[in-house]
Formats: C-alpha cells, structure tokens, sequence
C-alpha cells in the first residue's frame, strides 16, 4: 500500500531526533489516531539550517516528517511555512488517501516550531492559510 519513497523514508528516517536547544519547537497530534510529532528548528538569519525530527506515530506520518524535514532545510522561514502536506505527500509519491491526514501533523509541526520561533522573537505568529 505504501510507495517505494515512503518505504524508503519509513525504514531510513532522515533528520530523526532533537536539538536540545531549538530556536522553535513545534508538537502536533492527530485527533484521529492520537500520534504525535516533534520538530526542533535551527534558524540562524532567517534559514533553517537544522531540523530535526520524534514522530511516535504510523508509518505514514514518520515518512512525511522524514520527507518534511529534508524539503526544509536550507530555506527560508517564509519557504518553510509554504510547504503543503500534499506537496510532501507528492515528494513522496502519494500517500494512500486513508493516510493524508498523517502527512498533515509534518506540515503542522513545522508551522507550530516557525512560530514558536517567531514568538520568542517578538515576531507576530503566522495565520494558517488552510487550517485542517
Ligand atoms: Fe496516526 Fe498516521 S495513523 S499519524
Ligand atoms: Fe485531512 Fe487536511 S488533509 S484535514
């Protein structure tokens, strides 16, 4: 049921761990199954230069942050912040449709830690553009 890329990702996670002393932490779960991601920020002048990644959660959501976490690195916040779910589910050559809503908690979690950063930094959080 799952693609080659989301077996790859499953099996190899890339990113996977913590930065103990993240610019900008973000911790989603998913109301529907109750699993939970973490992603840990680096930000230095405005790129992320490390991410980091805990999912306890199905295969499916621990590929999407897996994918999420390499998309992400290296770009902007304001890149960053316009990576979709459906655009890592696409890298990731589609998702089973029962499964987008794993891919959703990897594009939530990196909106929670952008903002987690922001407000440390006196900054205005973001607004979601299509909140889910
Ligand atoms: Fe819970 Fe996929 S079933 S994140
Ligand atoms: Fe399922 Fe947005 S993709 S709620």
């Amino acid at each position: 049921m799952y693609s080659e890329k989301v077996m790859d990702h499953f099996m190899n996670p890339r990113n996977q761990g913590e930065i103990t002393e993240a610019d900008g932490v973000g911790e989603v779960g998913n109301p529907t199954c109750g699993d939970i991601m973490r992603i840990f920020l680096t930000v230095k002048d405005n790129i992320i230069t490390e991410v980091k990644f805990q999912t306890f959660g199905c295969g499916a959501a621990v590929a999407s942050s897996s994918m999420a976490t390499e998309m992400i690195k290296g770009k902007t916040l304001e890149e960053a912040w316009e990576v979709s779910n459906k655009a890592v589910a696409e890298a990731l050559e589609g998702l089973p449709a029962i499964k987008m809503h794993c891919s959703v908690l990897a594009e939530e979690g990196i909106h929670k830690a952008i903002n987690d950063y922001r407000i440390k930094h006196g900054l205005e959080p973001w607004v979601e553009k299509n909140p889910h």
